[in-house]
């Protein structure tokens, strides 16, 4: 019998794939605090989270059974890798099953942002007409900067090309050839930085691109450039955007990811040049359903001795 432990709310398509399967037992428990996780985890084999649970050396040390940590989603800036390695743990993620879904959601962001949508909309909820208020920008004709060319930013691009923006994109796999296939700019990181009216990230957390907007970037932005992130908070220096906000150098951001989540309180959602939302990128039917399937399949596969997909 293989005990899989469910730490965060993950959908019941992708359970259905576990609860079908012989010899399986399966917990929920999807609000247990760091300690006590560390306490329950030597009982089971198997551990899935989304980006929530943060499954910390810790736990991943006194998880005597485990084998596989499921991560239903891309990221896997929550689990300490390193100790999972070190402790013979594999992990597997699902990088596919949201990429729609967060590029759709880093579209609305942007063109929310342009048309103050949120903030006019408070206001008329509060009663106030302000037409002259909320006056917006267009997307069409202007420069959009990728920053991370992969699943999600390519999918932007392609819908920015449909907004008739022109896309300029760094990655370091990106190369000309594939750029000009795609009808877009290839770029260095600096000319993003300075080409762009409107900067999106979407590259993965890591040492090396954590941070890696900061003052100094900043200072190589146009005047007015309008900020992006649906990937992860870290990548933008939180304090700095909040200074090249305040400072009128960045017009607004669009954010859906912080460093600290879920956040206690934030001095850029006091900004009124700010939208955000809590972390909502893959929060569709359709994502969950598929990044549930697809990392639910690949633990039981582990577990059955099977190749998994998503290592
Ligand atoms: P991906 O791995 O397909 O793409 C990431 C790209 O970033 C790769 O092409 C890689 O070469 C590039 N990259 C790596 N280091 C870089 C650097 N220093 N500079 C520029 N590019 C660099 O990942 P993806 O599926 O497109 O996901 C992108 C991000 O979006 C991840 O951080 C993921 O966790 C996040 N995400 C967020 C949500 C949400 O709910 N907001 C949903 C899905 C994914
Ligand atoms: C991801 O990395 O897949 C996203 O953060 C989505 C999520 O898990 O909420």
């Amino acid at each position: 019998m293989f005990h899989i432990l469910i730490a965060d709310p993950i959908s019941d398509e992708g359970l259905d794939v576990l609860y079908k399967a012989k010899d399986v037992s399966i917990t929920k428990e999807t609000d247990l605090k760091s300690e006590e996780l560390e306490k329950r985890i030597p009982e089971f084999d198997a551990l899935l989270v989304r980006s929530q649970t943060k499954v910390t050396r810790n736990i991943i040390e006194r998880a005597e059974n485990l084998n596989i940590i499921g991560r239903a989603g891309v990221g896997v800036d929550n689990i300490d890798l390193d100790a999972a390695t070190e402790n013979g743990i594999i992990v597997v993620n699902a990088p596919n099953g949201n990429t729609n879904s967060a590029a759709e959601h880093t579209m609305a962001m942007m063109m929310t942002l342009s048309r103050k949508i949120p903030q006019a909309h408070s206001a008329l909820k509060n009663r106030k007409w302000e037409r002259s208020k909320y006056v917006g920008v267009e997307v069409k004709n202007k420069t959009l900067g990728i920053i991370g060319l992969g699943r999600i930013g390519t999918e932007v691009a392609y819908r920015a090309k449909g907004q008739r923006m022109n896309v300029i994109a760094y990655d370091p796999f990106l190369t000309e050839e594939k750029a000009d296939k795609m009808g877009i700019t290839y770029g260095e990181f600096e000319d993003v930085l300075s080409e762009a009216d409107y900067i999106s990230v979407h590259t993965p957390l890591m040492k090396e691109t954590r941070h890696m907007i900061g003052a100094d970037a900043f200072r190589q932005m146009k005047d007015g450039v309008h900020i992006v992130n649906c990937a992860r908070g870290g990548i933008i220096e939180e304090d700095a955007l909040y200074d090249a906000i305040v400072s009128g150098k960045v017009a607004g951001a669009a954010i859906d990811v912080l460093e600290e989540e879920p956040f206690q309180d934030h001095k850029l959602l006091e900004l009124p040049q700010v939208v955000a939302t809590p972390h909502l990128g893959a929060s569709t039917v359709e994502a969950q359903e598929n990044v549930a399937i697809d990392v639910c399949h690949d633990v039981l596969s582990h577990l059955n001795g099977d190749q998994v997909k998503n290592p």
